[in-house]
């Protein structure tokens, strides 16, 4: 099962493939996991995505298309992927497409998580993040049985740096400029789904599994 999974900053997109990966037993490729371990492994994709990151910017096409590329060849993904976060913009998606058609693959379902630009705000201030398994939660709409504590393995939870008031506005913009002509080019191919976000999260999963168990694309 190949999947692309697409939405604004705080759409849902983690919080819906934890529990998809989970359930399906194929790998979760976020990009923005993956810049956020090499920012941590200092590295010297980590230099380069950093600056973007702290701005609320996209990292260039090159960069962010080369370390999914990398990704997508090993051999954990030939039974399948969910892809978070990527591509975000129309040059990403047509790379994905050239990746997939060397690699004898395609794209199964590309799903697009709706929600309302107020609802990403709060959700996105309200974040919080466990530091050592990465799981999310939210202070008000998925909030940790002990305060402060990852329901998972007790780890502290943290605010991700990027989630601070002035970088949200501006990664809600640039994301939104990108969003309307990714969304056509998958429209314009009928393949593309939206779900609605805007709903519990146990409810948003449902409508996703229903999709995948469908097999509609
Ligand atoms: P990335 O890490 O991908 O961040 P993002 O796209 O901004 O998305 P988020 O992780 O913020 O949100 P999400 O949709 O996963 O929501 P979540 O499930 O956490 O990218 C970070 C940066 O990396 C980018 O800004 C860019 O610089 C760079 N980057 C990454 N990919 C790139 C690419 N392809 N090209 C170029 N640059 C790239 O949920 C959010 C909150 O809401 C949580 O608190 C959660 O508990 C809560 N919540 C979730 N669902 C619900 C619900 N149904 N109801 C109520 N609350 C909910």
């Amino acid at each position: 099962m190949n999947i692309v999974l697409m939405g604004l900053p705080g759409a849902g997109k983690g919080t819906q493939a934890d529990k998809i990966v989970e359930k399906y037993a194929i790998p979760h490729i976020s990009t923005g996991d993956m810049f956020r371990a090499a920012i941590k492994d200092g590295t010297e994709l980590g230099l380069q995505a950093k600056s973007f990151m702290d701005q609320g910017a996209l990292v260039p096409d090159e960069v962010t298309i080369g370390i999914v590329r990398e990704r997508l060849s090993q051999a954990d993904c030939e039974k399948g992927f969910l892809l978070d976060g990527f591509p975000r913009t129309v040059p990403q998606a047509e790379a994905l497409d050239g990746i997939l058609e060397s690699l004898g693959r395609a794209i199964e379902h590309t799903i697009n998580i709706q929600v309302d630009k107020d609802e990403l705000v709060a959700r996105l201030s309200g974040r919080r993040i466990c530091k050592s398994c990465g799981a999310s939660y939210h202070l008000i709409f998925n909030p940790p049985a002990v305060e402060g504590k990852c329901d998972k393995d007790g780890g502290e939870l943290y605010t991700r740096a990027d989630d601070n008031p002035e970088t949200v506005t501006n990664r809600l913009e640039v994301n939104m400029n990108q969003a309307q002509p990714l969304l056509d080019f998958y429209q314009a191919k009928g393949v593309l789904t939206n779900i609605n976000g805007q709903q519990d999260i146990n409810k948003v999963f449902a409508d996703l599994d229903a999709l995948l168990q469908s097999g509609r694309s």
